[in-house]
């Protein structure tokens, strides 16, 4: 018994330590995304802001070479007109093997990697950096409130306290969401963009742009998995009930039988 308890006691302490470490040490901020809960869906607008911010700033160092440009055209992502992603893909260059020489891109080729040797490629960091698991890790939590990802990277952006240090001869800089130094310097200063649609590009406003740009882009399918989710809980809903209905249209003359039986019998089993 109390080797059980122990154990239970082990599992317990290990698996709390675990969900500490998932959710990072630093401070996260919960942001109220569009495309948080079961019916959440991105928000256009947002993520052609994001993807400005990401052109105009990230991509100096940072990657996002799992996307391609054609992406930008999906319905429920930014949704750009199919001019305006092959415009924005002609922007860029990539090496091309077949003609071994450099072209301007198409809407099929993939945003460039990482121009920057440590600066980690951004397709999939706000699926890495999920957190908000949820007790011991069941999820529960995303269902409601998305995977925490993105508040993640929204929080990094704002999170920096100025404080700096000098480590191995590289500067690292101080950031609450982090939980630490990092050797990314603050890349948002406000107005670093200027938006089209005229929202003001405040730090607050260009981090979760951003973060919500790099959400979709790491899951640019999500509004269509969960529509599938969605139909899937219907269907099973509507099957569960006729199933029922059907249960009791099939058994109800055994019932009525037995019943007789039970009443004839002065209210005991009839023998066999
Ligand atoms: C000047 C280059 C530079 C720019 C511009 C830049 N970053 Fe970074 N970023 C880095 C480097 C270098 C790291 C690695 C930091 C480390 O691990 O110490 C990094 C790390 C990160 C990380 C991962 C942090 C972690 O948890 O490990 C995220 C997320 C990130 N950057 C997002 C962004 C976003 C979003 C932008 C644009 C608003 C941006 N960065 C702009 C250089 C840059």
């Amino acid at each position: 018994m109390i080797t059980t308890l122990k154990r239970a006691a082990v599992v317990l302490a290990f698996s709390a330590s675990a969900a500490l470490a998932a959710g990072g040490a630093g401070h996260i901020e919960d942001v109220d995304f569009s495309f948080e809960g079961p019916f959440g869906t991105y928000d256009q607008n947002q993520l052609q802001r994001g993807l400005q911010v990401y052109t105009e700033v990230c991509s100096a160092c940072h990657g996002l070479k799992f996307l391609p440009y054609r992406a930008l055209g999906y319905e429920g992502g930014p949704h750009l007109p199919e001019e305006q992603v092959r415009a924005y893909a002609a922007q860029f260059e990539v090496f091309d093997p077949e003609i071994d020489d450099w072209r301007s891109a198409t809407p099929t080729d993939y945003f460039a990697e990482s121009g920057v040797e440590n600066a980690p490629d951004l397709t999939l960091m706000a699926k890495a950096r999920a957190g908000f698991h949820g007790p011991y890790g069941t999820g529960i939590s995303q269902l409601f409130n998305g995977i925490g990802g993105p508040e993640y990277i929204a929080s990094l952006l704002t999170g920096y306290t100025g404080s700096e240090r000098e480590e191995a001869g590289a500067v690292l800089y101080g950031n609450d969401a982090f939980g630490g130094y990092l050797s990314m310097g603050p890349p948002l200063w406000g107005d670093d963009v200027e938006y089209a649609d005229g929202t003001p590009a405040t730090i607050e406003q260009q981090s979760e742009d951003v973060a919500a740009f790099l959400m979709w882009a790491a899951e640019p399918k999500m509004m269509a998995r969960k529509q599938a989710g969605l139909t899937a809980v219907i269907f099973l809903t509507v099957l569960s009930v006729l199933l029922y209905l059907t249960n009791k249209r099939i058994w109800a003359p055994v019932k009525r039988e037995a019943k007789e039986a039970y009443k004839k019998n002065n209210g005991k089993m009839p023998a066999e």
